[in-house]
């Protein structure tokens, strides 16, 4: 008789809805709290041309140019591409590789002094910089204000070989060529500049 179960008594139950209450509300409390918390102002957009090197060159192309925009899309136009995998194949493969693998060792200097070319897919550091840096580089060269006065490079000038147009074909080609991660990533770093 004395071993049959003892019902819960009545004071504890209502401890135990008082905790559970007190429990309940201080973790909603602190969901709200962190739901409704203030936000940091928005940043302003830096502008890209409003300061820095790059604002120097008058030809870099702008966001608001159709082929820039075609370039920006997420999904390239397909003959943009393939017009671009014909000038990539023909200018830049020797150096850069068929498959956009770069040299061998490209972050080892050469003997020269002098930096391999680098890969131009997800391992290199092209998706690093905005189109406007890319274009410029490939038409100029790795010069000032892209690179330091005096830096030698083996990256040629292609604006006698190139036109505009086919320049911005072949960085289409090039960014046709990056994973989707590699896309966001970039989304990400470069958020804040007008142009990409
Ligand atoms: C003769 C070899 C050679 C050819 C051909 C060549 N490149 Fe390069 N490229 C280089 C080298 C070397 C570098 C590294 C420059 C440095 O850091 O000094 C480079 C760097 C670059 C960069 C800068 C990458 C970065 O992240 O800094 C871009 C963009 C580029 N090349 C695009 C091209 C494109 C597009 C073509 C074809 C139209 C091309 N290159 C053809 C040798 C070449």
């Amino acid at each position: 008789m004395s071993d049959a179960p003892k019902p819960p008594s009545p004071k504890w139950v209502s401890r135990l809805i008082t905790a559970s209450v007190i429990a309940f509300g201080a973790a909603f409390t602190m969901f709200a709290y962190w739901v409704t918390r203030p936000q940091p102002p928005q940043a302003e957009p830096a502008r890209p041309d409003a300061s820095g090197p790059e604002a120097d060159r008058a030809d870099a192309p702008r966001s608001d140019s159709p082929a820039v925009s075609a370039i920006f899309a997420r999904k390239p136009d397909p003959s943009l591409v393939a017009l671009g995998k014909t000038a990539y194949d023909r200018q830049c493969a020797s150096c850069h590789g068929t498959n956009l693998e770069g040299q061998p060792n490209w972050q080892r200097r050469l003997p020269n002094g002098r930096m391999p070319a680098p890969p131009h897919d997800d391992s290199g550091h092209t998706w690093h910089h905005p189109e406007r840096i890319l274009f410029g580089m490939v038409k100029h060269g790795v010069v000032p204000p892209y690179a330091p006065p005096g830096y030698q490079s083996d990256m040629p000038a292609f604006q006698s070989v190139l036109s505009d147009d086919e320049i911005r074909a072949v960085l289409a080609y090039i960014k046709s060529r990056w994973s989707p991660k590699v896309m966001a990533w970039r989304a990400e770093a470069l958020k804040n500049l007008e142009e990409r």
